[in-house]
């Protein structure tokens, strides 16, 4: 059985503490699916005030949303639209304080204040987009981002990851 241990100390410092959880849950498994799943899961119960965890991957056209914790979610996005869009097209961050001032901004909870969205890609290959909405506006500072970047790339090495040999074989 999981159970999340409390973080503490500075921000920078309960990020790294998740950055290892996230670590300790996905070692050895590269099942996209499963993955996001559970990695949803784990930030949005470690982090305060969020509404919506989750992932959204690209296929070949567009954004399909993936598992995620939060309300049931718009299913499709296409790359020119929403946060997320940009965040796919432009392969940067998109940290949005008031998601009401961005234009074209999706609203699949209309609780929604501000959003983050972390693209993921391998190299230049655009995989889908790691999303967190909150309540709050302004929920997201620079140290957010900053540990939400490292938590997307741990998703993304352990996703690479191949299967042992003794593994593929069995
Ligand atoms: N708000 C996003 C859509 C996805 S939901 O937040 C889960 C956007 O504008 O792309």
């Amino acid at each position: 059985m999981f159970a999340a241990s409390h973080v503490s100390g500075t921000k920078p410092e309960q990020y790294a503490q998740l950055l290892a959880q996230a670590r300790a849950l996905l070692a050895g498994e590269s099942d996209r699916i499963a993955n996001a799943a559970n990695l949803s899961s784990l930030v949005y119960h470690a982090l305060p005030r969020l509404n919506w965890v989750g992932f959204y991957f690209f296929d070949g056209t567009e954004l399909v949303v993936g598992p995620f914790q939060g309300l049931p979610a718009c299913v499709r996005i296409p790359l020119d639209k929403g946060v997320c869009g940009a965040a796919a097209r432009t392969r940067r961050t998109q940290r949005i304080a008031d998601v009401h001032a961005f234009e074209g901004h999706i609203a699949c909870d209309s609780a929604s204040r501000s959003e983050l969205v972390v693209p993921l890609h391998a190299d230049e290959a655009l995989v889908g987009v790691f999303d967190l909405d909150s309540p709050e506006p302004d929920r997201f500072d620079a140290d957010d981002q900053a540990g939400l970047e490292a938590i997307a790339e741990c998703f993304m090495q352990a996703c690479a990851r191949q299967p042992r040999a003794e593994e593929s074989m069995a």
